[in-house]
């Protein structure tokens, strides 16, 4: 995947996250209350230089997960490993070190206000001790990567929504971190915005080869920016893979659920009903496949008559992935060759349930 080739070659520790039978439990907050258990025995291994997006629904426990790597949360059993350093066992000053080589950006974006967008981005560096010049320099070379050089001197507070999460990504950025950590960073922003924000994403992978880490509860952010997903549910992670086999193939109803959002899956119930079981399928289509005369080959070759009911086509990881929704009638046997005509022309042939 040529997304990838920014990856750090060596170093195979570098810039790769491992999670190894992660569990959490947060004690009970009341009397009332029982433990939650965030993560159950989760185990991850994110590759350097990839994206790997994780999807869930609210209280999957995706925040729980992605804060881990910073050692904002500590495993309660387990280990999270991250560039080769058991992040859960440092304390002190190995763990801020070890949260240098990450930096996080966040839904609501964590700026401060009333402060100059150029000295919010130089503020980790000047935690860390660097001096006033030195440290707005980088700050402001960092903010012409990510397109706002020219906003240096404006204050925070005086930017829309998707220029602050282009700060938030430049301080993210400032100390050349190996990993970035996302936390529903487009969530907040409209459709075009978050178009921009992903571009952005998808070119720090590509020029440093910084590993990604995304959790969202949008499937949208997923297909366009992420190699890689995993799809938690109540603290677990119920399907891993990639990106594409997973739309083609979900398995877990929640992931059918998630993939729903982005390719539609099926008919208004109306529909199916009037025109019954046999022959009427969802064919998924990827690349050459969806420019196939498919249709006229049903109907030349196998003499059999087709009714369109649905087609699209979305890009997902550089691929063409095209679906249609197709009744077929004919003969018995007619419809049965229809059938192994397409399947051995398209990637996936399913009937569409009653
Ligand atoms: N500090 C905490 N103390 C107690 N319970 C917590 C704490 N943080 C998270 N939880 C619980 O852990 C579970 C997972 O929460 P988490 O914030 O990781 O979910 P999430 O997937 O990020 O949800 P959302 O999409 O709403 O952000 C929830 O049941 C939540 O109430
Ligand atoms: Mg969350």
């Amino acid at each position: 995947m040529s997304a990838r080739t920014g990856a750090t070659p060596g170093d195979r520790t570098e810039g790769r996250i491992v999670f190894d039978q992660v569990t959490k439990t947060f004690p009970r907050q009341g009397k009332r209350d029982e433990p939650t258990s965030a993560l159950r025995g989760v185990s991850l291994d994110v590759a350097p230089g990839t994206i790997f997006g994780v999807i869930g629904y609210s209280g999957a426990g995706k925040s729980t997960l992605i804060r881990m790597v910073n050692g904002i949360e500590r495993p309660t059993a387990g280990h999270v490993v991250v560039d080769g350093v058991d992040v859960g066992a440092l304390r002190g000053s190995a763990l801020r070190t070890a949260q240098k080589r990450t930096g996080m950006i966040f839904q609501q974006f964590n700026l401060l206000e009333t402060v100059r967008v150029r000295d919010n981005v130089a503020m980790p560096l000047r935690l860390d001790g660097v001096g006033a010049r030195t440290a707005r320099a980088r700050a402001e070379e960092v903010l012409d990567f990510v397109g706002l050089g020219a906003k240096a001197g404006s204050f925070a507070g005086e930017l829309s929504g998707g220029q602050k999460q282009r700060v938030g990504i430049a301080r993210a950025l400032v100390r050349n971190p190996r990993i970035l950590l996302s936390d529903e960073a487009t969530s907040a922003l409209d459709p075009t915005t978050t178009a921009q924000i992903i571009d952005l994403l998808r070119s720090i992978n590509t020029e440093y080869g910084t590993t990604i880490l995304v959790v969202t509860h949008e499937m949208d952010v997923i297909k366009d920016l992420a190699h890689e997903v995993a799809v938690m549910a109540d603290g677990e992670i119920v399907e891993q893979g990639t990106v594409l086999d997973t739309f083609l193939h979900p398995r877990s109803p929640v992931t059918r659920d998630f993939v729903t959002t982005v390719v539609p899956q099926g008919l208004p119930d109306r529909v199916v009903e009037h025109l019954g079981g046999d022959g009427l399928w969802r064919l998924l289509l990827v690349d050459d496949e969806v420019t196939q005369p498919l249709l006229s080959g049903l109907i030349t070759e196998i003499g059999v008559s087709v009714n369109m009911l649905h087609a699209d086509m979305t890009e997902i990881q550089d691929h063409t992935v095209g679906q249609m929704i197709i009744k077929v009638t004919g003969p018995e046997e007619r419809v049965a060759a229809a059938r192994a005509y397409l399947e051995q022309r398209v990637v996936h042939v399913e009937e569409v349930a009653r």
